[in-house]
C-alpha cells in the first residue's frame, strides 16, 4: 500500500467512535515496531516524525523509510509532521509526501496562531495534505507550576470554535492537562473541558503526551471525541529499558543488532497494548 491520508483514518475513526494511534518515529527499529505491531493487531497506524527526529535522521531518511515502510505493510500507514514549527519545513514536508501536517503555534498569540495556521491550511489543502492545529499549551511535566498557574495554558472552548473555524483544520490538538514525557504524579485531564471543545470545534480532536496516562483516561478521553493520540515516551521507555537489560546481561556483546533487536521486540508489544486500547482495528 502507498501512504494514505490522515484525514480519512480520523474520519473513519470520528465514524465508529474510535481513535489512531500516532507513534513517534526516530530510527529504524522504532519504525520497523511501529508497523509490526499495527499488522499484527490489523489496524492502521499513524507514523510521526518531531522536529527532534527530523534532526537526529533527516527528513530523506525518514521519509524514504517511512514511504517502504508502507508499500510493505499490509494495513494502512499515514505519515505526520509533529509540532511543525515553521511554514517553509511544512512545505518541505509536503513536498517530500507527508500525508498530514501539525502546524504548532501554540505559543503565539491566537490572532497570530490563526493567520499562521490558516496559511498552513491553505497550501496543505490544494494538495489533499490534512492539518492538526494547535490551541493552548502543553506545559512539561518538569516544569516548576502550581495547578492554577498550568491550566491558564489549558484551552478556552470558545477561543477553539473561532480558531478552527477561522483556519479550516481537519484536528485539532487541545491543552487540557496532559504533558509531554513521563508524569512525576497521576496526570489530572479535565474532561468537562474536552466535552465542551469538541461540541464547540466538532472536528477530530488529538491528545499530545498521551504516555503514562491510565487506560481508563485514554478511553474515555476517545469516548468524548479524541480520534487521534500521540504515544512516544512510552515507546522509548521500553525501548531503552530492554537496551539496558540485554547490555547488563551481556556486557561484552558488540553486535548492536543482539541489542536493538529484544528494544525493537519490546516496542512492539508497546505499540500493540496501545493499538488496542485506542480501538483503531475498528477504522479498516
Ligand atoms: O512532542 C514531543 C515528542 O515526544 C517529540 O520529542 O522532539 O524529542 O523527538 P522530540
Ligand atoms: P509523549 O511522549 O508524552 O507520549 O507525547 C508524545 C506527543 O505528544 C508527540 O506529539
Ligand atoms: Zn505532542
Amino acid at each position: 500500500m502507498s501512504l494514505v491520508s490522515t484525514a480519512e483514518l480520523l474520519k473513519k475513526a470520528d465514524a465508529v467512535g474510535c481513535a489512531v494511534g500516532a507513534f513517534n518515529c526516530n530510527n529504524l527499529e522504532i519504525l520497523q515496531a511501529i508497523i509490526s505491531a499495527a499488522e499484527a493487531e490489523q489496524s492502521p497506524v499513524i507514523i510521526q516524525a518531531s522536529q527532534g527526529a527530523i534532526r537526529y535522521a533527516g527528513l530523506e531518511y525518514i521519509t524514504a523509510m517511512a514511504r517502504v515502510a508502507a508499500l510493505s505493510a499490509s494495513v494502512p500507514v499515514a505519515l505526520h509532521l509533529d509540532h511543525g514549527t515553521d511554514f517553509k519545513q511544512v512545505v518541505e514536508c509536503i513536498r517530500a509526501g507527508f500525508t498530514s501536517v501539525m502546524i504548532d503555534g501554540s505559543h503565539l498569540p491566537l490572532e497570530e496562531n490563526i493567520k499562521l495556521t490558516r496559511k498552513v491550511v491553505e497550501v496543505a489543502h490544494a494538495v489533499g495534505v490534512s492539518v492538526e492545529g494547535e490551541l493552548g499549551r502543553l506545559v512539561g511535566t518538569e516544569d516548576e507550576i502550581s495547578v492554577d498557574e498550568r491550566e491558564a495554558f489549558f484551552t478556552d472552548p470558545q477561543e477553539a470554535a473561532v480558531f478552527v473555524r477561522e483556519t479550516g483544520i481537519d484536528a485539532l490538538a487541545p491543552s487540557i492537562g496532559t504533558a509531554h514525557g513521563r508524569y512525576r504524579g497521576k496526570p489530572k485531564l479535565d474532561f468537562d473541558r474536552l466535552k465542551q471543545i469538541r461540541e464547540l470545534v466538532g472536528i477530530p480532536l488529538v491528545l499530545h503526551g498521551s504516555s503514562g496516562v491510565p487506560a481508563e483516561d485514554i478511553r474515555k478521553a476517545i469516548s468524548l471525541g479524541v480520534r487521534k493520540v500521540n504515544i512516544d515516551t512510552d515507546i522509548r521507555e521500553g525501548f531503552v529499558k530492554e537496551m539496558r537489560r540485554v547490555l547488563a546481561a551481556e556486557p561484552d556483546e558488540i553486535d548492536p543488532r543482539k541489542i536493538l533487536g529484544p528494544a525493537r521486540s519490546k516496542a512492539v508489544e508497546v505499540i500493540r497494548e496501545k493499538v488496542r486500547l485506542f480501538g483503531s482495528v475498528k477504522v479498516l
